[in-house]
């Protein structure tokens, strides 16, 4: 079987339609994870996550388990997570720093280079033991752009410049923000599952059409500190085709950096005055254009399943993926400019548990309509 059949696009009504039978099917799953995860450009992680040498994070990227970390030398590699001798998951611990990596099951040794160091009861294998073929195994491709790690697990794909096409002028929109240094992740990150159908998330990532609704009761909190929801959610905005699969709902600031974004009020003026600031400080580094379109709200989806969601009171980088046709595993991150002030800082990082968080005001909601979603597609047949 193929995914042919299951989409309605025709430009002239227009009419935009898919059949429900893409989210619940197992078998469009299989052609997804061959299709898609096998070979497009997965999102890694962040290199402010690795801080020092020897640093590193245990995860899964496209369902793989992976080690992603930074050699002795500062350079970030990324490694399978599986050792050549039996195939065991060589490390369990999810951070922490590392010279050795010791397999749990037979002793085998690696360097943070992923080479074969030591190994019990070496001369039993005979001359013709070959260390050098044994190292942990490395993805096909692994690039960064402006800080942001991916891996491709098929040789034959573009380069990470290429596969990223127009949606680099947003990933800059972002970087940018750090003026002379580097975005950083704060914090820990949020992880967290939902019991529905992977693109669902995708598609409620930049729909701005359920905000209302949906997150009626994060809303009326922002109204109760003072903010007006309805100037702020008069931007302009525009959903742009940046090539690739990737899209992105943007705005441009037309409140003189004033709205913060969907997020509560500036707590004083004092507050205000600094978010003024540091607005004027971008303007002379980039000009007005650039700044108006860096300070509003930005939901970019890099093909197939990342998303750096900036709505000026905060900045996710969200990515996910299916373990099922039905279920998918989420993983998010506080992502700032280092030089912002302590207390926008902490109202980012408050924003990320209020509104974002699996136990916000607003993710929860999220959570229930996409579930509640998949349950209706157990009519698929009856309502395709
Ligand atoms: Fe790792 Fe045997 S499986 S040493
Ligand atoms: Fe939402």
């Amino acid at each position: 079987m193929t995914t042919r059949g299951f989409i309605i696009d025709d430009r002239q009504t227009p009419r935009f339609r898919v059949n429900r039978r893409a989210m619940v099917d197992p078998e469009v799953l299989e052609e997804e994870r061959r299709n898609i995860f096998d070979t497009c450009w997965l999102y890694v992680g962040h290199e402010s996550e690795l801080k020092t040498p020897n640093a590193f994070k245990t995860r899964k990227v496209g369902g793989r388990p992976i080690i992603f970390t930074r050699d002795a030398g500062g350079a970030i590699t990324v490694f399978a997570n599986v050792c050549p001798h039996r195939g065991m998951q060589v490390e369990t611990r999810p951070e922490g720093t590392w010279r050795f990596i010791k397999c749990f099951y037979h002793g085998w040794s690696f360097d943070v280079g992923g080479n074969l160091v030591a190994m019990p009861d070496e001369a039993a294998y005979g001359p013709d033991f070959d260390r050098q073929n044994l190292c942990l195994p490395r993805p096909p491709q692994v690039d960064s752009y402006r800080g942001f790690v991916f891996l491709c697990w098929s040789r034959d794909t573009v380069d990470l410049r290429t596969y990223l096409a127009n949606a680099t002028d947003y990933l800059d929109l972002a970087a940018d923000q750090a003026e002379d240094e580097e975005l950083e992740i704060v914090g820990a990150s949020h992880q967290y599952s939902m019991r529905a159908n992977w693109k669902l998330l995708v598609e409620n990532s930049y729909d701005g059409y359920h905000a209302l609704t949906t997150h009626h009761r994060y809303l009326e909190m922002v109204k109760h500190s003072g903010a007006s929801v309805g100037a702020l959610t008069t931007i302009p905005t525009g959903v742009h085709v940046l090539g690739n699969g990737h899209a992105v709902a943007a705005g441009v600031d037309v409140n003189e950096g004033r709205s913060n974004g969907l997020g509560r009020a500036f707590a004083d003026d004092a507050a205000l005055q600094k978010h003024l600031a540091r607005r004027a400080r971008l303007i002379e580094r980039y000009g007005e254009g650039w700044v108006n379109r860096m300070l509003a709200n930005r939901n970019l989806n890099i093909f197939p399943n990342l998303m750096l969601i900036d709505l000026v009171m905060g900045m996710t980088i969200r990515t996910f993926y299916p373990e099922s046709p039905d279920y998918m595993e989420i993983s998010a991150w506080s992502v700032m400019p280092p030089k912002m002030d302590a207390d926008a800082r902490r109202q980012r990082m408050d924003n990320f548990l209020t509104f974002w968080g699996p136990a916000g005001l607003a993710t929860p909601d999220d959570v229930e309509a996409l579930e509640r979603c998949q349950q209706g597609f157990r009519m698929y047949r009856d309502a395709p």
